[in-house]
């Protein structure tokens, strides 16, 4: 079936739209529609991709409302009257077309110590020990969560989903040594400025529960006196939404 891709171009100066034409199968994922297009009908098209296989995280496109991964999404399941509009991951800067800037939510998970600080004496790890934080452990960087976050929109302050899925996920590991030290290093990251819209649960492309984390951490966090009701330092900060 011959569809039409609508894609955002931007060449450094100027943004404009560009639509393709293009033969897909049911089974034609957008990131095969787009190298079919950069292989055969536009050169100068850039996007990022990798792995192809939903592992690299580096091919997050926005459709219409929606942000997804561009080698798990097939054409089919997003096109609407033969059309299908494809920009670029939101809240980030543009490179280039498609191409956006990771580093503006990479560079944020220093903030979230999102690496694993083992204690003196490691226990030894049962199945039921990894369960507390398996999906967690799937994250890929992709980005989509920090993309659809509507606090990002409004006070770069915020740790974002990413920090807090790290923070929980080495929170829950009993062989890491910073045990409560990750509910204060949440706080510093601004965790209750979440507005629990549920839009990063919702996007994950590996179905992680984001926000149900970040409710955890919060609820244990206040229970401790580890995280207060109102941030400090944050002030003129307001959603979207009101809240
Ligand atoms: S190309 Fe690696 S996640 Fe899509």
């Amino acid at each position: 079936m011959e569809v039409k891709l609508k894609v955002k171009r931007f060449d450094g100066k100027k943004e404009y739209f560009e639509i393709y034409t293009v033969s897909i199968e049911d089974r034609t994922t957008i990131l095969e529609a787009l190298f079919h297009i950069k292989d055969y009908k536009d050169n100068t098209l850039s996007f990022r991709a990798q792995c192809r296989s939903a592992i690299c995280g580096t091919c997050a496109v926005k459709i219409g409302d929606n942000q997804v991964l561009a080698c798990k999404t097939k054409v089919k399941d997003f096109i609407q009257d033969n059309i299908l509009t494809i920009e670029p991951a939101g809240n980030l800067p543009v490179i280039k077309d498609l191409v956006t800037d990771q580093a503006v939510f990479l560079d944020k998970l220093g903030d979230a110590k999102a690496w694993f600080e083992p204690k003196e004496e490691i226990e030894p790890v049962y199945p039921e020990d990894l369960k507390q934080f398996e999906k967690e452990t799937d994250c890929i960087l992709c980005g989509i969560c920090y993309s659809v976050c509507p606090v990002f929109q409004t006070g770069q302050e915020f740790g974002g989903p990413i920090n807090f899925v790290k923070i929980y996920r080495f929170w829950k590991d009993k062989n890491d040594a910073l045990k409560d030290e990750r509910l204060v290093i949440a706080d510093k990251n601004k965790i209750t400025a979440c507005v629990h819209c549920k839009y990063c649960t919702f996007s994950c492309p590996k179905e992680i529960p984001v926000e149900q984390d970040i409710l955890q951490l919060k609820f244990y966090g206040k229970q401790k006196g580890i995280i207060k009701e109102d941030q400090e330092g944050f002030g003129g900060f307001s959603t979207p939404f009101g809240f």
